[in-house]
């Protein structure tokens, strides 16, 4: 099985929400649109689900157009960021209530209540309205209600945000191991690329309704086809190779004269003790030290207009740099990668 969006345009007014999007998602497979507030992420979604028309494009499920399906007749399980649930019933009743709505049997209903609520590991809260739960119960429960009918497709839609960062944290890995233990091929909305690589196969990078780049978060982060997928995605240095900057010793091809902008990550920066000298080696004042317990970061201040570089570092040499040192540091050429030409 697979989803297959098409082409997906949409217009809100004169705003263009989704420029012509395609993207293919196999079976089971776990997949983020992440980008910023406003990208069209949750726009895409709602197409998905059939909560929102687009004007043209096709949203296919193994090889079935759904376009003209109402969101009721598309076997899609949709949880909001906002708990969504039905405040005066309780846990038990909002799971059932989408099998009731199917007409199911009541028995049948009861036992698959009571299977959803072990699933998310609930089973003593059935008969509590969602006014007595904590945030995350009722996040959980709102992910029992939609998995309850056992949708094709699972959609989240910024399902962590409004929690607390400790219960966020957990509940993604949670989340995570439950949708690979059903193998439900998940799409999940996030603005937080944290969250997007924690869990996800594989991330969507969008853009002004437009999709930048598709791939895990490991290729996202070592290979970013765009200078937006590059700061996005992690953390990076940029270095601007024009005027103030001391030319620097890189692997990429030139482009026809152009002065390049070159990125590095924090943790591909090396550093030397004072006087070390090299290629791409530049002397630098310690600025900042923040120890951050298994890394230490530091903003490093070469001076002569260059902007500051973030270093990270790991393991005991990450002690023996102290506020104000004077070191070197070392942008090897091969971690120095051209994200734009100017
Ligand atoms: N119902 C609507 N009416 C008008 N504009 C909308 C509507 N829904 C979304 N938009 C606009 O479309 C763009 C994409 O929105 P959305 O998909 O919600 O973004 P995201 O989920 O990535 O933050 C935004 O500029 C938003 O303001
Ligand atoms: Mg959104």
């Amino acid at each position: 099985m697979s989803l297959r969006i098409r082409e997906v345009t949409k217009h809100f007014g004169a705003l263009t929400a989704l420029d012509s999007v395609s993207l293919e998602i196999a079976r089971g497979e776990f997949v983020c649109f992440l980008g910023p507030s406003g990208c069209g992420k949750t726009t895409l979604l709602r197409v998905i689900a059939g909560l929102e028309q687009a004007e043209a494009g096709h949203v296919e499920l193994d090889g079935r157009d759904l376009i003209e399906l109402p969101a009721q007749a598309r076997n899609f399980g949709v949880v909001f960021q906002s708990y969504s649930l039905f405040p005066n019933m309780t846990a038990a009743r909002n799971i059932a209530y989408g099998l009731e709505c199917r007409r199911q049997p009541r028995d049948r209903i009861r036992k698959r209540v009571d299977e959803m609520l072990a699933l998310v590991g609930l089973q003593d809260h059935a008969h509590k309205l969602p006014s007595q739960l904590s945030g995350g119960q009722q996040q959980r429960i709102a992910l029992a209600r939609a998995l309850a009918p056992d949708p094709q497709v699972l959609l989240l839609d910024e399902p962590l945000s409004a929690l607390d960062a400790k219960v966020r944290v957990d509940l993604r890995l949670e989340i995570r191991a439950l949708q690979q233990r059903l193998g439900i091929t998940t799409i999940m909305v996030t603005h937080d690329q944290e969250e997007a690589l924690t869990m996800a196969d594989r991330i969507v990078v969008m853009r002004a309704g437009r999709i930048e780049q598709v791939g895990s978060g490991r290729e996202l982060y070592g290979r970013p086809a765009t200078r937006f997928v590059a700061e996005f995605i992690g953390r990076l240095n940029l270095l601007p190779q024009d005027g103030g900057m001391p030319a620097l010793q890189h692997a990429t091809e030139t482009g026809a004269g152009r002065p390049a902008v070159l990125g590095i990550r924090p943790e591909a920066v090396r550093l030397h003790p004072a006087g070390t000298e090299g290629a791409n080696h530049i002397p630098a004042t310690v600025a900042q030290v923040v120890f951050l317990g298994s890394m230490t970061q530091l903003v490093l201040d070469p001076g002569n207009g260059m902007r500051p570089i973030l270093a990270e570092t790991h393991g005991p040499e990450a002690g023996g740099f102290e506020h104000g040192a004077q070191v070197v540091m070392e942008l090897p050429a091969d971690q120095l990668r051209v994200v734009e030409w100017q």
